[in-house]
């Protein structure tokens, strides 16, 4: 059994995300759901985190918390595997339940001293995508969730197997960026473990006041924008930028380039088919792209384009990042490019 964490209020629409790929889900309580194992590499725009073959916990002290994690953690990770710990608490207010997790990670740490000491140095502190993953959820102090995924299966479901605690990421600050937009592309390049690199060619489809833009010039990457409106003065006078006024929808741009980058408002399903004509036409490397919503009717038209683009990449993630409003996120690598990651 998978438990789901879905996107925030979204247990709804996970759950007809879900059913439109044949798969059942039913309320696990706590705002959570649970279904069957997913296939690889599954795409649910709708979920934030998964913690596979996850089980119950009850009346569980420190001691015993500890010692169901001890298990799972021998159990589905073998003794070369990296592996981070995520624990946390989804209860009350304040301090109380981080500390308990703070006693339960030091009670787990004197465990794998006394038993497996070897698995010690193995495990990450900081998101790390090629580790394994070893959850806890805490519903109550004595009651909650425990699952572990060995670095395989983090592949395999690496669009719904976040390397951050219960897929949160906490949306960037840039005093400097000309609006709050920035924070979609950081937190899409944190997902995909990804940097714009200095030197790069990104193209900015509807780029204006130019936050993303922001973000890719100070990464040393040179800048072709597109826009009907002029970005902030500073970054039009950029000698890495090159401001093309004009339709989004209609540029071409004339070799490859490394990333697509895309926040244009536009109906979702012209978007969508802007991306995956990108993608047929083999003209960006990586791309992250935002599709917005004006209500929820819409958010069928993910399962055509989940189809179509799938084909065309590497990596393709689908998400309703922590930083999007009405909004889903596309993002990844392309068929052009082999692997994930930078
Ligand atoms: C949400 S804003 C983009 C914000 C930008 N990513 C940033 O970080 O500053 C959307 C932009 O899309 C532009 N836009 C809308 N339709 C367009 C089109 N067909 N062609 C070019 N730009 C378009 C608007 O002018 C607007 O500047």
């Amino acid at each position: 059994m998978t438990l789901l964490i879905p996107t925030a209020g979204d247990g709804q629409f996970l759950i007809e995300e879900l059913a439109a790929q044949g798969l059942a889900a039913s309320d696990a309580g706590n705002g959570l759901l649970q279904c069957e194992s997913l296939p690889p590499r599954a795409l649910l725009a709708f979920c934030r985190q998964s913690l596979p073959q996850a089980q119950p916990i009850h009346q569980a002290s420190i001691r015993l918390w500890a010692e169901g994690l001890c298990q799972h953690l021998l159990q589905q990770l073998d003794d070369q595997s990296p592996w981070q710990l995520h624990l946390w608490p989804m209860y009350g207010e304040g301090r109380a339940g981080l500390h308990r997790c703070e006693l339960i990670a030091d009670a787990l740490r004197e465990l794998l001293k006394k038993r497996r000491r070897c698995r010690l140095p193995l495990q990450r502190q900081a998101p790390a995508p090629e580790a394994g993953i070893l959850q806890g959820l805490l519903l109550g102090p004595d009651e909650g969730w425990i699952s572990a995924a060995s670095p395989k299966l983090c592949d395999d479901q690496r669009s719904l197997l976040s390397p951050w605690p219960g897929g949160w990421i906490a949306p960037a600050e840039d005093k400097q960026a000309p609006s709050r937009a920035f924070a979609k592309l950081v937190e899409s390049l944190d997902r995909l473990h990804c940097k714009i690199q200095r030197g790069e060619h990104c193209v900015d489809l509807g780029a204006a006041p130019g936050s993303w833009t922001h973000i890719a010039l100070k990464s040393g990457a040179w800048v072709t924008a597109v826009d009907r409106s002029p970005l902030r003065e500073d970054l039009m006078a950029h000698p890495r930028l090159r401001f093309e006024p004009g339709d989004a929808f209609s540029h071409a741009p004339p070799t490859p380039v490394d990333w697509l980058l895309c926040d244009v408002i536009a109906e979702p399903q012209r978007s969508m088919d802007l991306l995956v004509h990108w993608l047929q036409k083999g003209w960006m490397r990586r791309f992250v792209v935002t599709f917005k919503f004006r209500g929820h009717a819409e958010y069928g038209l993910l399962e055509r384009f989940k189809q179509e683009a799938a084909a065309l990449c590497s990596d393709l993630r689908l998400l309703r990042l922590c930083s999007n409003k009405n909004e889903v996120c596309a993002f990844g690598t392309t068929a052009l490019q082999n692997g994930s990651g930078c």
